[in-house]
């Protein structure tokens, strides 16, 4: 685990990130760890949720793994109805457990639709329903959902029904926020371009210079922006979808 900079305080924050046992959420559950959050790295999948959290809790951080289906409503109930969380990460996506299959909506199966938006739109909508009554109550929450440029752009590239479970997350999130906008709770969501979770390979050198900014983005820009969005400074930012693409997107 690399060096991490303290950019804002969390400390006595518990911070939920989803789908934290690989790629980009281990990327915000190490950054927000960082910041002195309590961090719960949930993932599907306990054997990547578990190393994870080990790690951090070596590195000197405060983590304990917490896995579940981000899809199942009473598994999401039973993991965190009772815990008081202040920051929810929802990171969890893609096409959940099962591998992407990219191709031209007319050649799908509507079989084949409920999967992506299972995971990017009801797992959005059963983690932020859950958590959002306790950060009303307790006058102070941080709700992040973690999108694609796929979802509030049109792409060419064979993945319309994912494209509608994280338009469909940013749009909830959106309204959301102005629902609780008064009670001390922000609510963004953060598209992304295309991200890099290996490190650097022949593909990603290869994708990279269609990027604007040379590189593809990395776990650690997601975390440093999820920092920001959930510390006290950014109180005043809420029902934003904020693109995060290294210039591949524009607003
Ligand atoms: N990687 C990219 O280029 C890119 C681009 C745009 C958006 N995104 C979004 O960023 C997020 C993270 O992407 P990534 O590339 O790190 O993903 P990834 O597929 O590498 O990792 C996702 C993690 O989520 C877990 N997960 C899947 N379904 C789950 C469920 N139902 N409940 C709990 N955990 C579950 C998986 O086990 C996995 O560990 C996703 O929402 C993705 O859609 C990624």
């Amino acid at each position: 685990m690399s060096d991490l900079t303290k950019m804002f305080d969390l400390t006595n924050r518990t911070a939920l990130v989803t789908g934290a046992g690989q790629g980009m959420g281990t990327g915000v559950a190490e950054m927000l760890a960082a910041q002195g959050a309590h961090v719960l790295v949930n993932d599907l999948d306990d054997t990547r949720a578990e190393p994870v959290a080990q790690q951090l809790r070596q590195s000197g951080y405060q983590a304990e793994a917490l896995a579940f289906d981000v899809t199942d409503l009473a598994a999401v109930r039973a993991a965190i109805a009772d815990r008081p969380i202040d920051i929810l990460v929802n990171n969890a996506g893609n096409a959940g457990s099962e591998r992407m299959r990219p191709r031209p909506f007319a050649e799908t199966e509507p079989a084949e639709w409920a999967a992506p938006l299972a995971v990017n739109l009801d797992g959005v909508m059963n983690c932020t329903h859950t958590v959002l009554p306790g950060m009303i109550d307790r006058g102070w929450g941080r709700v992040i959902g973690v999108v694609s440029g796929a979802g509030t752009q049109g792409v060419h590239i064979g993945v319309a029904a994912y494209s509608a479970g994280k338009g469909g997350a940013a749009a909830l999130l959106r309204s959301v926020a102005l629902e609780v906008a008064r009670k001390g709770v922000t609510v963004n969501s953060i598209a992304l371009g295309l991200m890099d979770n290996t490190g650097g390979s022949d593909v990603t050198s290869g994708l990279a210079k269609t990027i604007p900014t040379g590189r593809l983005g990395t776990p650690h820009d997601l975390g440093a922006l999820c920092a920001y969005l959930a510390s006290d400074e950014a109180s005043w930012m809420t029902a934003q979808t904020i693109p995060l693409a290294g210039g591949s997107i524009t607003s």
